[in-house]
């Protein structure tokens, strides 16, 4: 369910780039903000000394600093935002125009999306640049700001120097040479405290991600060796939600199966079939008040592998793992070549496969491309032929193949599954 919610790009870039910003960038630039604060504060401290009066420019300028950043962060981060909000589309459209170039070479169109493209990058840029603008604008009126301490500072010394005798020369010289300083690391602790201040949201979405909560145990202590003994199913008011905040999908189901018999659930399209399916395997929760009870025991209450290993299920859209044939069919490696061609056989996709130049050991690859759809629910009832377990869930399991192909499989699975 987190997968539906979530794109890839978006886990991607929160394992990358936020990660790295907060083990690489976020110490270092924390460590230039205390290291750049501190000297101001040691520099302010020589000044006072030096010039007792001093403080009172000292305390406007901060005062000023502290209302132009306030009034610049809203500005940047505004900005910011409008840029993360305009990169999206650009890497969106990457992906899909290089899935489609054969497409758009075909109508000719290249022109036309390379000009879409280009629109995209210029709203972005100009995002860009109104960020990297009002960052600068932020330094430039700093810089004055400082500039004016500094001039103040220098005149009060000369001041001081003409109408008093209370000035120590030697200070006075050591405060206006670090006041000098204080331009540059002024400009560096406010820039760098506002970067820390954004960047923080990597580690706010890193501690989104950390507590969410994870699927239940894959071993429990209480698992029973042999499940299931009896296979018997059974819904007691089961209702299930795929968001807690959503409408329920299937309500207050109830009904039993009991060992040997074969159900069939029937419904529209939309209905809840694969729903309930899904459910059996806690791909999502049950609705607290219900159950789904397996061999008298609480699915809840069972570890995901020994619920989910000893029951064989062909989903409506099929997967494959991007591995070899073999290992897609018995992952855990327990069977012998001869027992899977004869699977291969019995759901009638052995010559197909021996047809491939690697047989058995062609990889699948990422993409599953070398599978139809139909051919991919052959596989997944191919694999749950070989694992014999005493439940088989099939969610339209020949939705995608032929009347003769589907037939056949039928044939298969009323002689393999006949008990
Ligand atoms: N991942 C999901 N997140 C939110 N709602 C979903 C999700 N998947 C399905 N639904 C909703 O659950 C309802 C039941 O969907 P389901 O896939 O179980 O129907 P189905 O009976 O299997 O239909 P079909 O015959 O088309 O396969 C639908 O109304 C759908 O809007
Ligand atoms: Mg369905």
């Amino acid at each position: 369910m987190f997968f539906d919610a979530n794109p890839i790009g978006r886990i991607l870039t929160r394992f990358s780039k936020d990660i790295t910003i907060l083990d690489y960038f976020l110490g270092f630039i924390f460590n230039i903000v205390t290291h750049t604060a501190f000297k101001i504060v040691g520099i302010f401290i020589l000044m006072i000394i030096t010039i007792p009066y001093m403080a009172i420019p000292g305390v406007i300028t901060l005062v000023i600093m502290y209302f132009l950043r306030k009034r610049s962060i809203t500005a940047q981060n505004d900005t910011q935002r409008i840029e993360a909000v305009t990169k999206g589309p650009i890497n969106t459209k990457l992906g899909s125009l290089i899935d489609g170039l054969s497409t758009i070479r075909a109508y000719q169109k290249q022109e036309y999306f390379v000009d879409k493209f280009v629109i995209d990058n210029d709203i972005n840029g100009d995002a860009m640049f109104t960020f990297h603008g009002v960052s600068r604008n932020l330094s430039a009126a700093l810089d004055i700001l400082s500039f004016f301490f500094v001039l103040v500072n220098a005149y009060m010394i000369v001041l001081l120097k003409h109408h008093t005798d209370s000035l120590d020369l030697v200070l006075a010289s050591i405060s206006l040479q670090f006041s000098i300083e204080i331009t540059v690391n002024f400009n560096i602790a406010v820039r760098f405290a506002t970067e820390a201040e954004n960047q923080m949201t990597c580690a706010q979405r890193t501690i989104e991600y950390a507590k969410m909560k994870s699927e239940d145990d894959f071993e429990k202590s209480t698992d029973p060796v042999d499940f299931p003994v009896v296979p018997t199913i059974e819904f007691k008011n089961m209702t299930m939600r795929y968001r807690k905040a959503l409408e329920p999908v299937i309500k207050n189901v109830t009904y039993t199966v009991k060992p040997g018999q074969k159900i069939g659930i029937i419904g529209r399209t939309g209905a809840g079939k694969s729903s309930m399916l899904q459910a059996i395997f806690r791909l999502v929760e049950v609705d607290d008040d219900g159950q789904i009870i397996i061999d008298s025991h609480d699915t809840r209450k069972l570890g995901l592998h020994c619920l989910r290993k000893n029951i064989s299920y062909i989903p409506q859209t099929p997967f494959l793992m991007g591995a070899s044939i073999r290992d897609n069919l018995d992952p855990f490696k327990v069977h012998s070549d001869e027992e899977i061609n004869e699977v291969l056989e019995e759901v009638h996709i052995k010559d197909y496969v021996s047809s491939l130049k690697e047989g058995i050991l062609t990889d699948v690859g990422e993409s599953s491309l070398i599978f139809s759809v139909g051919q991919k629910q052959l596989i997944s009832l191919a694999r749950a032929i070989l694992r014999k377990n005493k439940i088989l869930v099939l969610d339209e399991a020949t939705a995608n193949v032929d009347i003769e192909t589907d037939s056949l499989i039928q044939k298969t699975i009323r002689t393999k599954f006949k008990d």
